[in-house]
Parts: structure tokens; sequence; C-alpha cells
């Protein structure tokens, strides 16, 4: 008894101690501004769900658009356009994101933010399924940067079009690729197969360095970065 609850408090010690680095990055590194928390404000009002990338994530995605100069960036998934903004952000004044979402709802909030968010000169919404969508962008290539964070069964096929629509040292991120381990060793679920193919893909494919890195929802999630080598 006296070990299980040593051990309990162990565990409660780690991850106070986790989420208060988290918050520590988070405050000097990735503080949300007035645009990014109207995102998050409009995205509950209309009943999205909150499954946006974390402060630190967005930053991060920031980062990876300065190191490969991002001037094009294509995201697929928008939803409430919080990822969007960041990334918009990361753009020079004439840059381009184009973000591909299904969700009629989900575009009208979207383009709602990218506006109070002073990005909507910068970015331009596409409305549809991305498999239909992407096939149009081909004469719009090559993107710097292509963040993947829609359905999870087609992963594999929309890496494939991240593939096509960039160039050598492009970066291609997709979202959940960690999902609580699923995507290492999936479940009979279609969206787990398809991270997990995913991870299979990158990991082997002799056009990308890739990795991936836990870094959401307490390190039980995270990013697959893989780069498109020169
Ligand atoms: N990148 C966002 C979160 C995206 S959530 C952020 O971090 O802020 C996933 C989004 O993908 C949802 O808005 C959903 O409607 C959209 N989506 C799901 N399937 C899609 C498809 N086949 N084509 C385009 N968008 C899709
Ligand atoms: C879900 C989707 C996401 O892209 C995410 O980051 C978290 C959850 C979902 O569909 O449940
Ligand atoms: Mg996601």
């Amino acid at each position: 008894m006296t070990n299980t609850n040593n051990e309990l408090a162990f565990l409660q010690q780690q991850a106070r101690i986790r989420w208060s680095i988290e918050a520590d990055i988070t405050r000097l590194f990735a503080a949300e501004d007035e645009g990014l928390r109207y995102a998050l404000a409009v995205a509950k009002e209309g009943g999205l769900p909150e499954i946006q990338i974390s402060p630190m994530q967005g930053k991060f995605l920031q980062l990876m658009a300065a190191a490969c100069h991002a001037r094009k960036i294509l995201e697929i998934g928008s939803l409430a356009g919080y990822s969007g903004i960041w990334l918009a952000r990361a753009l020079p004044t004439d840059g381009r994101l184009i973000t591909l979402e299904v969700n009629p709802h989900h575009a009208d909030i979207v383009r709602r933010s990218f506006a109070k968010a002073g990005v909507a000169d910068r970015t331009e919404l596409r409305m549809g399924k991305a498999l239909d969508l992407l096939p149009q962008l081909e004469s719009e290539a090559p993107f710097d940067l292509v963040f993947i964070d829609a359905d999870k069964a087609p992963y594999p096929q929309y890496l494939e079009w991240a593939l096509r629509l960039s160039r050598p040292g492009s970066i291609i991120i997709a979202d959940n690729c960690v999902r609580r381990g699923e995507a290492f060793h999936p479940s009979d679920d279609e969206g787990s197969k398809g991270l997990f193919e995913y991870n299979q893909r990158i990991a082997n494919d002799p056009r990308l360095v890739s990795l991936v890195l836990p870094m959401d929802e307490d390190y039980t999630d995270g990013f697959a970065i893989a780069v498109v080598r020169s």
C-alpha cells in the first residue's frame, strides 16, 4: 500500500512538473494574442470540437516555416483557423496560405478568424473534400510547407499529394501521429490504420528525412515532421 501510494505521489509530481514546464515554455515562446484567442472563442461559441493544435505546436509550425523560407503553405483541415493563423503569420506579406476544409460551418468561422487576426490578405480557404481539391493545386505548386490535419484514414494519400506538390527542402508536417501509441500499434479503426501507414511510409521513404515528436496531450500525441531531401 505504501509503495503504491509513493508511486502515485511520484507520478502526480512528475505530471505537475511536465505541465508547469509546458506552461513556462508557452508563456515565454508561444503566447496567444487577441487574434488567436478570438479564433478559439468563436470556435467554442459555434460548437466546434476543441481539437486544434497547442500554442507550442503553433510556434513549432512557425519555426519550420522559417527554416524552409516558406512563401507558399498548404494546410489540409482548417477547423476554426487556429493553426492557420500561426502558419499565416510566418509568411512574408506577399506569401500565401491555402487551407482546405470540407465543413461549411467551419469554413465560415475560419474566414472570420483570419480577418480578425489580420491575415485575410495572405490566406485563402477552399471548401470541399481534400482529395477532390488537391489535384487542382498542381498549377500552384510547389508548396514550401504542407500541414496535414484532416481525417486520419486518408493520411497516406495526403502524403502522396504533399510529395507531389513539394520541392527539395519542403517540410511536410502531420498532426496526431502518436495518438496514444495507436499510430504505431493500430487497432481496427480506419483512422489509426491511416496514421500507422503514414508513419511507416515517412520512416522508410528514401526521399524524406523524418521524425515523430511527442509534444501534445501530455506527450501522448504529436507531429510527424518530414523534410524532402535535396
Ligand atoms: N488544423 C486545425 C485542426 C483541424 S481539425 C487546427 O489545429 O486549428 C480537422 C478538420 O478537418 C475539421 O475541421 C474537419 O471538418 C476537416 N476535415 C475532415 N475531413 C476532411 C476532408 N476530407 N477534407 C477537408 N477537410 C476535412
Ligand atoms: C481529432 C482530430 C484531430 O486532428 C486532433 O488533433 C485531435 C482529435 C479527432 O477527430 O478526434
Ligand atoms: Mg489534429
